[in-house]
């Protein structure tokens, strides 16, 4: 199982499309433009092999459509089956043959309402070379939750995924030998927190950092070294609301990770990273979060 795309629906996707493509690094998908249900929908895709990454629909107001995982039939076979042993209904089969990459799976909602998709049959497309400012695929998604124990409870038990690491306010689970692919953490609603996109290394975080900072958009946390996941990152608000990361090098572990507890994860007073020199601009990034809540179930 691995983390694939999100979908996100907003205003002006042609705005936002554009931040994606010229100044966060992503490149169009094919088809980078499709019209379903009568909405306008965009697709951006990385450097790597996935179709795509990002996608954005035109809606009235901002949230989150899906974040989707891509597995194997008997992968998403065994998470049908734990939804239903969890005494949700059965998902029902859905085709995504109009999306970049196609394929069919189901989507359900998570304790709170979070929207997961579960895609096989998926194609691959051909990899970029490899570039040392660009972003190649997702990394990480993080929700805000108001019940993070039962959160993580459900994504562990119903998904499948394995807890790597808990701290005083979050806690993250893994899906495959990629330290986290989600995380949740504790907050007063429920909604996005960020989207983290993979990169080549820590010089391609500093080198799209430096593209951000080009076109006028400053770090709101960042640069640093996390502690759960030991990654490097930088994080930056949107135009359109939304918080994405450029991170790389974070901790591929397999089943003999040692579980990270609250106790393991202490920083200093002020600190915020294993570096020390992070800044964050709280104020903006709480301010952010509140942008993306999870669309209504159809
Ligand atoms: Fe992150």
């Amino acid at each position: 199982m691995k983390l694939r795309s999100i979908e996100l629906e907003l205003p002006d996707i042609a705005s936002a499309t554009t931040f994606m493509r010229e100044v966060w690094g992503l490149y169009d998908s094919t088809p980078a433009l499709s019209n379903i249900g009568g909405s306008n929908t965009s697709y951006l895709r990385g450097t790597g092999e996935l179709p795509y990454l990002w996608s954005m629909r035109e809606a009235a107001s901002p949230s989150v459509r899906s974040v989707s995982f891509s597995g194997t039939a008997a992968e998403l076979e065994a998470v049908s089956a734990r939804v239903v042993a969890s005494g949700m209904a059965a998902p029902r089969r859905e085709d995504y043959a109009d999306e970049p990459g196609g394929g069919h799976g189901f989507s359900i909602r998570g304790f709170e309402g979070q929207p997961y998709r579960f895609i096989t049959g998926d194609a691959r497309v051909q990899a970029m070379p490899m570039q040392d400012d660009k972003p190649i695929e997702l990394s990480h998604v993080v929700f805000n939750t108001q019940d993070r124990a039962g959160a993580m409870a459900w994504v562990r038990d119903v998904l499948g995924f394995t807890l790597s690491d808990e701290t005083r306010i979050m806690s993250f689970l893994r899906c495959d030998e990629i330290h986290h692919a989600i995380a949740v953490a504790d907050a007063k609603s429920v909604g996005l927190n960020h989207v983290a996109f993979d990169m080549r290394d820590t010089d391609a975080v500093m080198k799209g950092a430096g593209r951000l900072r080009d076109h006028g958009h400053d770090i709101a946390w960042g640069p640093g070294r996390h502690g759960p996941g030991n990654n490097v990152f930088s994080y930056f608000v949107t135009p359109f609301g939304a918080t994405i990361e450029y991170t790389a090098e974070v901790q591929r572990v397999d089943a003999n990770y040692r579980t990270g507890r609250p106790e393991d994860w202490t920083w200093p007073p002020r600190r915020n990273d294993h570096w020390g020199i992070a800044v964050r601009d709280n104020a903006r990034l709480h301010d952010a979060e509140k942008t993306f809540g999870f669309k209504a179930a159809a």
